[in-house]
């Protein structure tokens, strides 16, 4: 297990391994989906417009801990990183040893860690890495193709690993995810993406704290 909580320099956020890293970036996006259509769900990494919005309502300063599920190739894992603080964690989760191999070897960075399994075993993952909770959970599945049972139990896994005040970010090309997190999140906040290939629905459920709730 690396070392979390050790405080870094900003610069560390940069991936030295960066330009091998996105030479093979797309053919092993290609080859994981090739292998595990349904569990991939699309042929193409999301865009830098999707990144953009969907993490616009993050507030950074205040997320030590930002888990991401199904990371493949790592299209999110710069972005955030750059923004991320110098304490701050992020631990990525996917359940395809491809994907993980190829991460652990493009990216450089000691608060990040990629993790083979999945997103439902989410708050064993937490707590095995020495955290209490998340604060920010970002997850790209392919949750209208996932295997039955497996995208309710994420999301009321997701629920419970959450901080009061954090929130789930989900992007993805139908709204099925939404009738998921609407049995957990009171408060979601809905977009849309048009510049992505397909153009996504982007979805913020937010745990609100008690007194958000009591009102
Ligand atoms: C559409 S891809 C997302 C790729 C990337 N996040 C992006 O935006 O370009 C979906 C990813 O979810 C992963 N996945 C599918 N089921 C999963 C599960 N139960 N837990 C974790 N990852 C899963 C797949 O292996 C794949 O990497």
């Amino acid at each position: 297990m690396k070392d979390t909580k050790h405080a870094v320099p900003a610069a560390h956020s940069k991936n030295a391994k960066r330009p091998n890293r996105f030479l093979g970036q797309w053919g092993v996006f290609l080859r994981g989906f090739i292998e595990h259509p349904k569990m991939v769900g699309s042929i193409i990494p999301s865009s830098r417009f999707t990144i953009g919005k969907m993490l616009a309502p993050v507030k950074w300063d205040e997320c030590k801990l930002f888990v991401e599920y199904g990371p493949g190739v790592g299209t999110f894992c710069d972005p955030v990183l750059a923004h991320l603080r110098p304490d701050g964690a992020l631990i990525v989760i996917d359940t395809n040893p491809l994907f993980i191999d190829y991460l652990n070897r493009t990216i450089d960075d000691p608060r990040f860690t990629a993790v083979l399994g999945s997103a439902v075993d989410v708050e064993a993952i937490v707590r095995d890495h020495g955290h209490d909770h998340a604060d920010y959970v970002l997850s790209g599945l392919p949750f209208s193709t996932l295997p039955g049972g497996v995208g309710p139990a994420i999301a009321a896994a997701t629920h419970r690993v959450l901080r009061p005040g954090g929130a789930f970010l989900v992007y993805q090309f139908s709204a099925k995810a939404r009738d998921f997190m609407a049995k957990h999140f009171t408060r979601i906040d809905a977009g849309f993406e048009f510049w992505n290939v397909l153009p996504c629905k982007l979805f913020w459920g937010w745990k609100d704290l008690p007194a958000q709730t009591a009102v």
